[in-house]
């Protein structure tokens, strides 16, 4: 399956995700091959200033478990706020990067203290609200290893427990009208479908599929990545 639609991107540079990811060659070899872009050294929250994305638009704005880093326990305030800056400035930095009618995606633990973040509150101090949450499970993604990304033990995966897919977009009526905005993303689950890949961060292009490879060098990395296979909304 072409994923020429696709963009991945990772805060790390190329270097450092070959250091810390055993599979990291494979898997972006093959997302190379199947004709992705993949862009590195990109920060979820300045993304919208990135030479490769500036003049962007995308359906799909997607950041798999988002995470600020192990610099302390998980319940700690600090940490809490860390975790909340990031997704806070994911969210300013990816609304000015969608199409009409997209979507934000944030895959996301839903135990506490992960539920203390406040995803739909985050989002509505920023515009995007939130217009659908579902069940996050990991069965439905054959191929895909969540990494915890940080420390000696990036490499490893973190327990995924109870997680949601958290979906919003720019309902014009979504903060003032519930039913508009339940009526609003049963249409997206009727007519959009989306496709995700185990990257730290995911942009859908619909437009200029070749702008990348035109343009700009790629790594060149071998590839078999165990893409997730498409699904509905
Ligand atoms: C818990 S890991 C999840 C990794 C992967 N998305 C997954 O689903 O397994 C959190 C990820 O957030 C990324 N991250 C942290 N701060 C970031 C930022 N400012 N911009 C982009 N990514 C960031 C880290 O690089 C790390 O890969």
């Amino acid at each position: 399956m072409p994923l020429s639609n696709i963009c991945a991107s990772s805060l790390d540079s190329y270097d450092i995700l070959v250091k810390k990811y055993k599979n990291a060659i494979s898997n972006l070899e093959n997302l190379d091959k199947l004709g992705a872009c993949l862009l590195h050294d990109v920060d979820a929250t300045k993304m919208k200033h990135h030479t490769d994305l500036a003049n962007r638009k995308f359906d799909r704005i997607i950041f798999n478990f988002p995470h600020a880093g192990f610099h302390g326990k998980e319940d700690n305030p600090h940490m809490i706020r860390m975790h909340r800056n990031l997704v806070q400035g994911f969210f300013r930095s990816a609304r000015g990067m969608l199409r009409a009618n997209s979507e934000i995606h944030v895959n996301h633990k839903t135990n506490t203290p992960f539920s203390l973040w406040n995803l739909k509150k985050l989002a509505s101090g920023c515009s995007p609200a939130l217009i659908q949450r579902v069940d996050f499970n990991v069965e439905d993604y054959p191929g895909y290893h969540n990494k915890r990304g940080d420390g000696s033990r990036c490499d490893e995966p973190f327990p995924l427990g109870k997680s949601c897919i958290f979906k919003f977009g720019f309902c014009p009526r979504a903060k003032k009208a519930s039913k508009a905005t339940k009526r609003w993303g049963s249409m997206c689950n009727k007519s959009q479908h989306f496709q995700t890949v185990p990257m730290p961060m995911q942009l859908h292009s619909t437009s200029d599929f070749n702008y990348h490879r035109r343009n700009h060098t790629v790594n060149r990395i071998p590839l078999h990545v165990k893409l997730h296979p498409i699904i509905p909304n």
